[in-house]
Protein backbone atom coordinates (compact mmCIF):
# COMPACT_ATOMS: atom_id res chain seq x y z
CA UNK A 1 0.00 0.00 0.00
CA UNK A 2 3.03 2.24 1.20
CA UNK A 3 4.94 1.50 -2.20
CA UNK A 4 1.29 1.92 -4.22
CA UNK A 5 1.57 5.64 -2.82
CA UNK A 6 4.70 6.85 -3.53
CA UNK A 7 4.34 5.30 -7.12
CA UNK A 8 1.78 7.52 -7.33
CA UNK A 9 3.49 10.35 -6.03
CA UNK A 10 6.69 9.86 -8.33
CA UNK A 11 4.47 10.43 -11.35
CA UNK A 12 2.28 13.03 -9.93
CA UNK A 13 3.43 16.21 -12.24
CA UNK A 14 2.61 18.87 -9.14
CA UNK A 15 5.20 16.85 -7.02
CA UNK A 16 7.57 18.98 -5.95
CA UNK A 17 11.70 17.75 -6.68
CA UNK A 18 12.60 19.25 -3.10
CA UNK A 19 10.57 16.47 -1.99
CA UNK A 20 12.66 13.39 -3.56
CA UNK A 21 15.36 14.88 -1.39
CA UNK A 22 15.55 12.70 2.17
CA UNK A 23 18.95 13.00 3.63
CA UNK A 24 19.35 10.45 6.36
CA UNK A 25 19.94 11.44 10.08
CA UNK A 26 23.75 11.48 10.38
CA UNK A 27 23.63 13.85 7.43
CA UNK A 28 21.08 16.13 9.04
CA UNK A 29 23.74 16.37 11.78
CA UNK A 30 26.32 17.15 9.37
CA UNK A 31 24.83 19.74 8.01
CA UNK A 32 23.83 21.24 11.63
CA UNK A 33 27.26 21.31 12.39
CA UNK A 34 28.41 22.85 9.50
CA UNK A 35 25.81 25.40 9.87
CA UNK A 36 26.89 26.35 12.99
CA UNK A 37 30.05 26.52 12.24
CA UNK A 38 29.54 29.16 9.42
CA UNK A 39 27.72 31.04 12.25
CA UNK A 40 30.68 30.91 14.73
CA UNK A 41 32.90 32.02 11.77
CA UNK A 42 31.11 34.32 10.78
CA UNK A 43 29.79 35.83 13.78
CA UNK A 44 32.17 35.18 16.16
CA UNK A 45 35.19 34.70 14.82
CA UNK A 46 34.64 37.69 12.65
CA UNK A 47 33.70 39.91 15.52
CA UNK A 48 37.47 38.45 17.49
CA UNK A 49 39.33 39.43 14.17
CA UNK A 50 37.48 42.94 13.97
CA UNK A 51 38.79 43.48 17.78
CA UNK A 52 42.36 41.83 17.09
CA UNK A 53 42.35 44.70 14.09
CA UNK A 54 40.95 48.04 16.33
CA UNK A 55 42.92 46.78 19.58
CA UNK A 56 46.29 45.35 18.26
CA UNK A 57 47.02 45.98 14.89
CA UNK A 58 45.59 49.55 13.86
CA UNK A 59 46.99 50.65 17.02
CA UNK A 60 51.17 49.20 15.82
CA UNK A 61 50.51 51.21 12.75
CA UNK A 62 49.61 54.53 14.22
CA UNK A 63 52.84 54.33 17.03
CA UNK A 64 54.70 53.32 12.98
CA UNK A 65 52.88 56.63 12.72
CA UNK A 66 51.09 55.46 9.66
CA UNK A 67 47.86 57.09 9.29
CA UNK A 68 44.89 55.62 9.46
CA UNK A 69 44.22 52.70 6.59
CA UNK A 70 43.20 54.13 4.09
CA UNK A 71 42.04 51.64 1.87
CA UNK A 72 40.89 47.88 2.48
CA UNK A 73 44.30 46.97 0.63
CA UNK A 74 46.21 48.60 3.67
CA UNK A 75 43.80 46.96 5.94
CA UNK A 76 44.47 43.61 4.24
CA UNK A 77 48.53 43.98 4.01
CA UNK A 78 48.44 44.71 7.98
CA UNK A 79 46.33 42.18 8.81
CA UNK A 80 47.99 38.97 6.68
CA UNK A 81 50.01 37.56 9.59
CA UNK A 82 47.52 38.83 12.44
CA UNK A 83 46.54 35.07 13.81
CA UNK A 84 42.69 35.83 14.26
CA UNK A 85 42.23 36.57 10.41
CA UNK A 86 44.47 33.45 9.71
CA UNK A 87 42.31 31.46 12.23
CA UNK A 88 39.04 33.05 10.71
CA UNK A 89 40.13 32.06 6.90
CA UNK A 90 40.93 28.72 7.49
CA UNK A 91 37.61 27.81 9.55
CA UNK A 92 35.73 29.52 6.59
CA UNK A 93 37.22 28.42 3.50
CA UNK A 94 36.49 24.55 5.47
CA UNK A 95 32.79 25.29 6.21
CA UNK A 96 32.70 26.72 2.71
CA UNK A 97 33.44 23.45 1.58
CA UNK A 98 31.78 21.36 3.65
CA UNK A 99 28.25 22.89 3.18
CA UNK A 100 28.11 21.74 -0.24
CA UNK A 101 29.60 18.53 0.78
CA UNK A 102 27.21 18.09 3.45
CA UNK A 103 24.18 17.73 0.91
CA UNK A 104 25.61 15.97 -2.10
CA UNK A 105 25.75 12.43 -0.98
CA UNK A 106 21.50 13.20 -0.63
CA UNK A 107 21.26 14.37 -3.68
CA UNK A 108 23.36 11.80 -5.86
CA UNK A 109 20.78 8.85 -4.08
CA UNK A 110 18.05 10.59 -6.32
CA UNK A 111 19.52 12.54 -9.24
CA UNK A 112 17.80 9.70 -11.83
CA UNK A 113 14.35 10.49 -10.44
CA UNK A 114 15.30 14.14 -9.76
CA UNK A 115 16.05 14.26 -13.21
CA UNK A 116 13.19 12.55 -14.47
CA UNK A 117 10.74 14.65 -12.36
CA UNK A 118 12.76 17.92 -14.41
CA UNK A 119 12.16 16.80 -17.55
CA UNK A 120 8.51 15.96 -16.85
CA UNK A 121 7.85 19.37 -15.41
CA UNK A 122 9.59 20.99 -18.57
CA UNK A 123 7.54 18.77 -20.80
CA UNK A 124 4.38 19.47 -19.15
CA UNK A 125 4.62 23.17 -17.56
CA UNK A 126 1.54 22.84 -15.08
CA UNK A 127 1.69 26.36 -13.54
CA UNK A 128 2.44 27.71 -17.49
CA UNK A 129 5.57 28.57 -17.31
CA UNK A 130 9.02 27.09 -19.50
CA UNK A 131 12.42 26.37 -19.10
CA UNK A 132 14.61 26.32 -22.04
CA UNK A 133 18.41 25.15 -22.08
CA UNK A 134 20.68 23.81 -24.84
CA UNK A 135 23.68 21.41 -24.35
CA UNK A 136 25.77 23.00 -27.04
CA UNK A 137 25.52 26.91 -24.89
CA UNK A 138 28.61 28.10 -24.54
CA UNK A 139 29.12 28.62 -20.75
CA UNK A 140 31.84 31.13 -20.84
CA UNK A 141 35.22 30.80 -18.95
CA UNK A 142 35.04 32.73 -15.92
CA UNK A 143 31.71 30.75 -15.19
CA UNK A 144 32.88 27.04 -16.11
CA UNK A 145 36.30 27.53 -15.86
CA UNK A 146 36.31 27.68 -11.98
CA UNK A 147 34.32 26.33 -8.92
CA UNK A 148 33.01 29.72 -7.76
CA UNK A 149 32.51 29.85 -4.38
CA UNK A 150 33.64 26.52 -4.45
CA UNK A 151 30.92 25.10 -5.59
CA UNK A 152 32.22 21.79 -6.98
CA UNK A 153 31.93 22.00 -11.00
CA UNK A 154 30.62 25.55 -10.79
CA UNK A 155 27.36 26.39 -11.34
CA UNK A 156 27.61 25.55 -14.86
CA UNK A 157 28.83 21.46 -14.47
CA UNK A 158 26.48 18.70 -16.26
CA UNK A 159 26.68 15.80 -15.35
CA UNK A 160 24.19 14.37 -17.66
CA UNK A 161 21.37 14.98 -20.28
CA UNK A 162 19.13 17.29 -18.33
CA UNK A 163 21.09 17.34 -15.57
CA UNK A 164 20.24 19.15 -12.26
CA UNK A 165 22.56 17.89 -9.77
CA UNK A 166 24.32 21.21 -9.28
CA UNK A 167 20.91 22.76 -8.85
CA UNK A 168 20.06 20.53 -6.16
CA UNK A 169 22.99 21.03 -4.56
CA UNK A 170 23.37 24.92 -5.19
CA UNK A 171 19.30 25.11 -3.60
CA UNK A 172 19.81 22.49 -0.20
CA UNK A 173 23.19 23.66 0.17
CA UNK A 174 22.68 27.51 0.47
CA UNK A 175 20.06 26.40 3.33
CA UNK A 176 22.96 25.33 4.95
CA UNK A 177 25.08 28.06 4.08
CA UNK A 178 22.95 30.28 6.33
CA UNK A 179 20.87 28.25 8.04
CA UNK A 180 22.22 29.48 11.63
CA UNK A 181 22.87 33.32 10.62
CA UNK A 182 20.86 36.06 12.37
CA UNK A 183 18.74 37.42 9.96
CA UNK A 184 19.06 34.54 7.08
CA UNK A 185 16.82 32.14 8.28
CA UNK A 186 14.63 29.72 5.64
CA UNK A 187 13.87 32.17 3.22
CA UNK A 188 15.44 31.88 -0.09
CA UNK A 189 13.63 34.82 -1.85
CA UNK A 190 14.80 37.06 1.11
CA UNK A 191 16.14 39.36 -1.51
CA UNK A 192 13.77 39.89 -4.03
CA UNK A 193 10.64 40.01 -1.61
CA UNK A 194 13.26 43.02 -0.17
CA UNK A 195 13.23 44.70 -3.02
CA UNK A 196 9.92 44.15 -4.36
CA UNK A 197 8.91 45.66 -1.09
CA UNK A 198 11.25 48.69 -1.51
CA UNK A 199 10.21 49.11 -5.38
CA UNK A 200 6.53 49.47 -4.11
CA UNK A 201 7.02 52.01 -1.04
CA UNK A 202 9.73 54.22 -2.91
CA UNK A 203 7.32 53.87 -6.37
CA UNK A 204 4.00 54.00 -5.88
CA UNK A 205 2.79 54.51 -9.25
CA UNK A 206 5.30 52.04 -10.92
CA UNK A 207 3.50 48.61 -12.03
CA UNK A 208 5.97 46.31 -13.71
CA UNK A 209 4.25 44.30 -16.25
CA UNK A 210 7.58 42.51 -16.92
CA UNK A 211 10.69 41.53 -15.14
CA UNK A 212 13.57 39.76 -15.86
CA UNK A 213 16.26 38.47 -13.57
CA UNK A 214 19.91 38.05 -14.46
CA UNK A 215 21.94 35.21 -13.11
CA UNK A 216 18.78 33.80 -11.98
CA UNK A 217 20.26 30.39 -10.88
CA UNK A 218 16.87 28.30 -9.78
CA UNK A 219 14.28 31.63 -10.44
CA UNK A 220 14.43 31.75 -6.18
CA UNK A 221 14.98 35.97 -6.33
CA UNK A 222 12.42 35.90 -8.86
CA UNK A 223 9.52 33.94 -7.81
CA UNK A 224 8.48 36.64 -5.07
CA UNK A 225 7.64 39.41 -7.75
CA UNK A 226 4.96 37.20 -8.65
CA UNK A 227 2.67 38.03 -5.56
CA UNK A 228 4.25 41.79 -5.46
CA UNK A 229 3.13 42.30 -8.48
CA UNK A 230 0.23 39.93 -8.92
CA UNK A 231 0.02 39.56 -13.48
CA UNK A 232 3.59 40.25 -13.53
CA UNK A 233 5.25 37.62 -15.60
CA UNK A 234 8.55 36.52 -14.39
CA UNK A 235 11.56 36.17 -16.84
CA UNK A 236 14.65 34.29 -15.53
CA UNK A 237 18.30 33.97 -17.49
CA UNK A 238 21.42 32.46 -16.59
CA UNK A 239 23.97 30.85 -18.30
CA UNK A 240 23.96 27.18 -16.35
CA UNK A 241 21.48 25.12 -17.13
CA UNK A 242 21.06 22.84 -14.21
CA UNK A 243 19.53 25.21 -11.82
CA UNK A 244 17.74 26.53 -14.15
CA UNK A 245 15.97 23.10 -14.88
CA UNK A 246 15.61 22.52 -11.25
CA UNK A 247 13.88 25.83 -9.91
CA UNK A 248 11.43 25.44 -12.86
CA UNK A 249 10.33 21.59 -11.69
CA UNK A 250 10.48 23.64 -7.83
CA UNK A 251 8.25 26.80 -9.03
CA UNK A 252 6.03 24.95 -11.79
CA UNK A 253 4.85 22.40 -8.58
CA UNK A 254 4.49 25.42 -6.47
CA UNK A 255 2.18 27.09 -8.99
CA UNK A 256 4.45 29.79 -9.54
CA UNK A 257 5.01 30.12 -13.91
CA UNK A 258 8.17 31.51 -14.50
CA UNK A 259 10.09 31.64 -18.13
CA UNK A 260 13.42 30.55 -17.75
CA UNK A 261 15.88 29.96 -20.27
CA UNK A 262 19.75 29.97 -20.68
CA UNK A 263 21.29 32.97 -21.44
CA UNK A 264 24.28 35.14 -21.25
CA UNK A 265 23.09 38.80 -20.12
CA UNK A 266 24.94 40.26 -22.18
CA UNK A 267 23.09 39.88 -25.67
CA UNK A 268 19.71 38.08 -25.07
CA UNK A 269 17.07 37.34 -27.46
CA UNK A 270 14.83 39.63 -26.12
CA UNK A 271 13.02 42.38 -27.96
CA UNK A 272 14.05 46.03 -27.27
CA UNK A 273 11.83 47.39 -24.70
CA UNK A 274 10.49 44.53 -23.49
CA UNK A 275 10.35 44.57 -20.04
CA UNK A 276 10.05 47.26 -17.89
CA UNK A 277 12.07 45.75 -14.41
CA UNK A 278 15.46 44.15 -14.46
CA UNK A 279 16.59 42.89 -11.21
CA UNK A 280 19.47 40.62 -10.09
CA UNK A 281 20.90 39.24 -7.12
CA UNK A 282 24.48 38.19 -6.03
CA UNK A 283 25.76 38.19 -9.79
CA UNK A 284 27.55 41.71 -10.68
CA UNK A 285 30.74 40.65 -8.28
CA UNK A 286 31.42 37.44 -10.59
CA UNK A 287 30.87 38.67 -14.19
CA UNK A 288 34.48 40.46 -15.09
CA UNK A 289 34.13 44.34 -14.62
CA UNK A 290 34.48 44.62 -18.87
CA UNK A 291 31.55 42.22 -19.43
CA UNK A 292 29.12 44.11 -16.39
CA UNK A 293 29.65 47.43 -18.65
CA UNK A 294 28.32 45.44 -21.71
CA UNK A 295 25.30 43.91 -19.59
CA UNK A 296 24.12 47.20 -18.60
CA UNK A 297 24.13 48.49 -21.58
CA UNK A 298 22.04 45.48 -23.19
CA UNK A 299 19.67 46.33 -20.24
CA UNK A 300 19.23 49.44 -21.54
CA UNK A 301 18.46 47.93 -24.36
CA UNK A 302 15.94 46.07 -23.21
CA UNK A 303 13.99 48.50 -21.11
CA UNK A 304 10.95 49.74 -21.57
CA UNK A 305 10.68 54.06 -21.21
CA UNK A 306 10.48 54.60 -17.70
CA UNK A 307 11.70 51.08 -16.87
CA UNK A 308 13.65 50.81 -13.88
CA UNK A 309 16.81 48.48 -13.09
CA UNK A 310 17.23 47.35 -9.02
CA UNK A 311 20.42 45.11 -8.67
CA UNK A 312 21.08 44.03 -5.28
CA UNK A 313 25.22 43.40 -5.03
CA UNK A 314 27.76 43.96 -2.52
CA UNK A 315 28.14 47.81 -1.49
CA UNK A 316 31.49 48.71 -2.89
CA UNK A 317 34.25 50.36 -1.53
CA UNK A 318 33.03 53.90 -1.80
CA UNK A 319 30.41 52.97 0.44
CA UNK A 320 32.34 51.48 3.22
CA UNK A 321 34.88 51.96 6.01
CA UNK A 322 38.30 50.18 5.02
CA UNK A 323 38.00 48.10 7.47
CA UNK A 324 34.73 46.51 6.14
CA UNK A 325 36.25 46.59 2.54
CA UNK A 326 38.67 44.51 4.07
CA UNK A 327 36.00 41.83 5.35
CA UNK A 328 34.01 41.98 1.63
CA UNK A 329 37.04 41.04 -0.35
CA UNK A 330 37.63 38.05 1.49
CA UNK A 331 35.61 36.33 -0.69
CA UNK A 332 38.00 37.86 -3.88
CA UNK A 333 40.69 35.67 -2.32
CA UNK A 334 39.71 32.58 -0.85
CA UNK A 335 35.82 31.91 -2.42
CA UNK A 336 36.93 31.62 -5.78
CA UNK A 337 35.59 34.81 -7.21
CA UNK A 338 38.02 36.27 -8.79
CA UNK A 339 36.31 39.48 -9.88
CA UNK A 340 35.09 39.93 -6.64
CA UNK A 341 37.60 43.01 -5.86
CA UNK A 342 37.42 44.51 -8.83
CA UNK A 343 33.79 44.71 -9.41
CA UNK A 344 33.85 46.62 -5.47
CA UNK A 345 36.06 49.19 -6.33
CA UNK A 346 33.61 50.50 -9.24
CA UNK A 347 31.40 53.23 -8.20
CA UNK A 348 27.72 51.27 -9.43
CA UNK A 349 25.99 54.00 -10.14
CA UNK A 350 28.60 55.94 -11.98
CA UNK A 351 28.43 52.14 -14.27
CA UNK A 352 25.05 52.14 -15.01
CA UNK A 353 25.12 56.17 -16.29
CA UNK A 354 28.03 55.28 -18.47
CA UNK A 355 25.28 52.53 -19.74
CA UNK A 356 23.32 55.09 -21.15
CA UNK A 357 20.74 55.92 -18.41
CA UNK A 358 20.97 59.82 -17.15
CA UNK A 359 22.99 60.84 -14.10
CA UNK A 360 19.80 61.99 -12.53
CA UNK A 361 18.22 58.72 -12.54
CA UNK A 362 20.83 56.67 -11.49
CA UNK A 363 21.69 55.94 -7.23
CA UNK A 364 22.42 53.20 -5.07
CA UNK A 365 20.69 52.30 -1.60
CA UNK A 366 21.32 50.18 1.67
CA UNK A 367 17.86 48.64 2.40
CA UNK A 368 17.11 46.44 5.36
CA UNK A 369 16.23 42.72 5.11
CA UNK A 370 12.23 42.84 4.53
CA UNK A 371 11.42 39.37 6.43
CA UNK A 372 13.25 40.48 10.02
CA UNK A 373 12.55 44.45 9.75
CA UNK A 374 9.59 45.57 11.19
CA UNK A 375 7.11 46.97 8.23
CA UNK A 376 7.30 50.73 9.92
CA UNK A 377 10.92 50.67 10.20
CA UNK A 378 11.41 49.23 7.10
CA UNK A 379 9.64 52.25 5.83
CA UNK A 380 11.28 55.30 7.85
CA UNK A 381 14.11 53.42 6.63
CA UNK A 382 13.46 53.64 3.01
CA UNK A 383 12.09 57.11 3.25
CA UNK A 384 15.30 58.29 5.35
CA UNK A 385 13.86 59.08 8.65
CA UNK A 386 15.64 56.08 10.32
CA UNK A 387 19.32 54.98 9.29
CA UNK A 388 19.62 51.44 8.03
CA UNK A 389 20.96 48.59 10.27
CA UNK A 390 24.99 47.78 9.31
CA UNK A 391 25.35 45.67 6.44
CA UNK A 392 26.39 42.13 7.42
CA UNK A 393 24.72 38.51 7.06
CA UNK A 394 21.73 39.63 5.76
CA UNK A 395 20.31 42.38 7.68
CA UNK A 396 20.72 45.20 5.25
CA UNK A 397 21.12 44.92 1.09
CA UNK A 398 22.91 46.98 -1.04
CA UNK A 399 21.12 47.78 -4.12
CA UNK A 400 21.68 50.27 -7.15
CA UNK A 401 19.86 51.31 -10.18
CA UNK A 402 18.56 53.73 -12.88
CA UNK A 403 15.83 54.76 -15.11
CA UNK A 404 15.04 54.89 -18.57
CA UNK A 405 14.12 57.92 -19.70
CA UNK A 406 9.99 57.92 -20.11
C1 LIG B 1 25.88 33.62 -7.12
S1 LIG B 1 24.80 33.07 -8.35
C2 LIG B 1 23.34 33.98 -7.92
C3 LIG B 1 22.09 33.19 -8.14
C4 LIG B 1 20.79 33.90 -7.77
N1 LIG B 1 20.65 35.18 -8.43
C5 LIG B 1 20.60 34.09 -6.29
O1 LIG B 1 19.97 35.06 -5.90
O2 LIG B 1 21.05 33.26 -5.49
C6 LIG B 1 25.31 33.91 -9.84
C7 LIG B 1 24.68 33.31 -11.08
O3 LIG B 1 25.00 34.12 -12.21
C8 LIG B 1 25.17 33.26 -13.34
N2 LIG B 1 25.89 34.03 -14.37
C9 LIG B 1 27.17 34.45 -14.35
N3 LIG B 1 27.44 35.18 -15.45
C10 LIG B 1 26.30 35.25 -16.17
C11 LIG B 1 25.95 35.91 -17.39
N4 LIG B 1 26.83 36.64 -18.08
N5 LIG B 1 24.69 35.79 -17.85
C12 LIG B 1 23.78 35.07 -17.15
N6 LIG B 1 24.06 34.41 -15.99
C13 LIG B 1 25.31 34.51 -15.50
C14 LIG B 1 25.88 32.06 -12.75
O4 LIG B 1 25.77 30.92 -13.57
C15 LIG B 1 25.16 31.90 -11.42
O5 LIG B 1 24.04 31.05 -11.53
Amino acid sequence: MVEAIARKSDTDATRNIDELYEPTVDEISRQRFVSALRKHVLVDKAAEMQESFETVVKPAMLERNQEFPKDAVEVRNAMLTNNAFRVFSALRVNAQQMTWASVMDGVERVLPQMTDLAREMAARNPAGGSVKTDSRFHVPEYVAGIDQHHVPGSFSAELGPDDVAIGAICAFGTKVFSGALPHRKDNPGAVAETVANFLKIQYPQFKPRRVLDLGTGTGKNLAPYLDAYPGIECYGIDVAGPGLRYGHAQFEARGKPLFLSQQHARKTDFPDGFFDLIVSSFFFHEVPVSITKQILKENYRLLAPGGRLAHMELPPNCEVDPYYGFYLDWDGYYNHEPDYTDYRSQVPKQLCADAGFPVKSCWHKFIPNWSTCPPDQFEKIIKGDMPALAHGNGATWFIFGAEKPA
